[in-house]
């Protein structure tokens, strides 16, 4: 529930959810949608063993028929648009895709959203725009969102037009660079786009962020969970390691509030402190994928 809570102007709201049993994702996906959720997605991409392994998220692309159950289940369970979330297949060998998108088009699924790899590939490797294309071409008239390492406007338009997709869809940039969709938007609109927030507006934004948080879930409960977002500001905004460090450790509102004026009074490590800042690394699990 905690996991689902939005706001009324975060409209449209799609909640994902994952699983391999029918009735028990169908119940779920009503469940949402008497709370209000907009659209349904159904995350068949995962290459997680705890989730792939058991069968849901990217296992799911290895069994036809209950996958296409599921879906089925799911898609007549609901009035809402149901969507689906996936990667290109399990291996280079079963690029399972193009034919999943096909079947769930006829299923009556709304979008296909794609993520141009495969399981066995998890995070490495390069993004095949090849491979999304096949997705676009096996679809007749839903919308396809490629995805995966879009990290600008120039990712995102070498995306479109490598791939025919209709829309893009952007993960670990967003926490690298939350104006990546202003960007986009003024891309779209006026063909030019502002660069990224500064080092003092990325401070603002933070500090705006936690503000949410802690109306929500009081100084507290907002410190700990903030750690980890902070930290991805943090790193985009090349704070010395030290000063990481230490904003790590607050517990209090004031101790935070002087451990970002130290941050404030340093500025970046290589003293620059507008333009664009380096792009951040998000961790994503490593090794061998049978090992996740
Ligand atoms: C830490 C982490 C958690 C993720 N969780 C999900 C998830 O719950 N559902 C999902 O569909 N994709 C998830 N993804 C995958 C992303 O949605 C996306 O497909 C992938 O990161 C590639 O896109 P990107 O290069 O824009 O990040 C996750 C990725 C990361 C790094």
């Amino acid at each position: 529930m905690q996991m689902v809570e939005t706001h009324p102007e975060d409209r449209p709201f799609a909640v994902q959810i994952f699983g391999s049993e029918p009735e028990i994702m169908a119940e779920a996906a009503q469940l949402l949608v008497e709370l209000g959720v907009d659209t349904i997605d159904i995350n068949m991409g995962c290459p997680v063993n705890r989730i792939a392994g058991a069968g849901a998220g990217a296992g799911m692309m290895c069994s036809t028929d209950s996958t296409l159950n599921l879906v089925r289940t799911v898609v007549e369970a609901v009035a809402v648009p149901v969507t689906v979330k996936m990667r290109l297949g399990w291996d280079a060998d079963q690029i399972t895709a193009p034919f999943f998108s096909a079947r769930f088009e006829e299923l009556g699924v709304a979008a296909i959203a794609i993520h141009g790899r495969t399981r066995e590939q998890g995070f490495g490797g390069d993004v095949s725009h090849a491979g999304i294309r096949q997705v676009v071409e096996a679809v007749r008239a839903i919308p396809v969102i490629g995805n995966g390492d879009v990290r600008s406007v120039a990712d995102a338009a070498a995306m479109l037009r490598n791939t025919g997709c209709h829309g893009v869809s952007i993960g670990r940039a967003a926490l690298a660079n939350p104006w990546i969709f202003r960007q986009l938007q003024q891309w779209e609109q006026t063909g030019s786009w502002n660069p990224a927030g500064s080092f003092d507006e990325r401070l603002e934004l933070m500090l705006e962020q936690y503000g949410y948080l802690e109306q929500r879930l009081g100084p507290e409960r907002a410190i700990v969970q903030f750690r980890k977002m902070a930290h991805w500001y943090l790193k985009g905004m090349r704070v010395r390691k030290r000063l990481r460090g230490s904003f790590q450790e607050v517990t209090t509102r004031d101790e935070m509030h002087s451990a970002l004026q130290q941050i404030r009074e340093a500025g970046p490590v290589d003293g620059n402190r507008s333009g664009v800042l380096t792009d951040v690394q998000i961790a994503v699990p490593r090794g061998p994928v049978d090992k996740w």
